[in-house]
């Protein structure tokens, strides 16, 4: 069901890779919510191919753009008004990749090259878009920038390594520049801290599967599916959040505010 809650808005949205993506699920719901936008992932990305369906089935242009790379960044933001016609409304930043995390380095004894390229990728990425969006003054004022990021930023998770300190600084950033891009634009920019979800950077990391449970029976409402993760970022997005910035929001069925479950303590054998 569309409520027409993007009409007329214009924006980039980041890291659909296939199907599973939650960046895939918010261009379908943008679209359905009548948004025009631009796809982008990094130029490796594309040789999978699979973006092209999405751009097919959203009307939507793709131009590769490695997030680390201030020069694609502002031919991102350059052509992509050109293509739109205009100024950009909202943008989507759903990038992350770990090194130590996918050859299942432990935290204590990190690669530091690796952990460079995490945070330069999946951090660094964010505030480059955004000096980028700001020196080209490519957002609308009230528009909305919205980052994915994980509890592991508040929360110890042994196996998510460097990517907790890699999310802690990117949920900074939000803030940070949230305040100097609210001041002199009215842009806001919030981080949405989404449950565990099957994806191909949720499946690369170790024991997935079990936590992905566990965190199932943690949460009274379970976990937030990818879809439900892009209506909440299409909310975000839209005008009835005007006031909202500068926030990492939950968006996980309550688990971050949930000591233990029944479920839980029924599968430890305790109840
Ligand atoms: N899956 C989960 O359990 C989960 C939970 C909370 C938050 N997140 C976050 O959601 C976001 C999206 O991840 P996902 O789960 O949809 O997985 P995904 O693997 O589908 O998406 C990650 C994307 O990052 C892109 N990317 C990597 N390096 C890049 C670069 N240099 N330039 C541009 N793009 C690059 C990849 O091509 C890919 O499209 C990430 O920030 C992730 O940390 C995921």
């Amino acid at each position: 069901m569309s409520y027409n809650l993007l009409k007329g808005k214009r924006g980039i949205i980041s890291g659909a890779l296939d199907e599973n993506s939650i960046a895939w699920k918010v261009a379908q719901k943008a679209h359905e919510e009548g948004a025009t936008f631009v796809l982008t992932n990094s130029p490796i990305a594309m040789r999978k191919g699979e973006i092209n369906k999405l751009a097919e089935e959203t009307g939507s242009q793709i131009i590769p753009a490695d997030a680390t790379s201030m020069e694609d960044l502002t031919l991102l933001f350059t052509e992509s008004q050109q293509i739109l016609g205009g100024k950009l409304d909202f943008v989507l930043h759903s990038i992350g990749m770990s090194l130590n995390i996918r050859r299942k380095v432990p935290y204590p004894e990190l690669n530091y090259e690796f952990f460079q390229k995490g945070i330069d990728v999946s951090a660094l990425s964010f505030h480059k878009m955004l000096s980028v969006a700001k020196s080209l003054d490519a957002i609308n004022e009230w528009g909305s920038v919205v980052a994915l990021t994980y509890m592991a930023a508040q929360r110890t998770y042994p196996f998510y390594t460097d990517m907790a300190d890699i999310k802690a600084m990117l949920e900074s950033i939000a803030r940070s520049f949230g305040y100097h891009y609210g001041i002199e634009k009215k842009v806001r920019i919030n981080t949405v801290s989404q449950s565990p979800t099957k994806t191909t950077a949720g499946n690369g990391i170790k024991g997935f599967g079990d936590f992905f449970d566990y965190a199932d029976a943690i949460a009274p409402l379970g976990n937030a599916s990818a879809e439900d993760c892009a209506n909440y970022c299409i909310t975000l997005f839209s005008d009835l959040t005007r006031m909202v910035t500068m926030q990492n929001l939950f968006h996980d069925g309550g688990y971050s505010n949930t000591g233990v479950s029944m479920e839980v303590l029924e599968k430890l054998g305790i109840q």
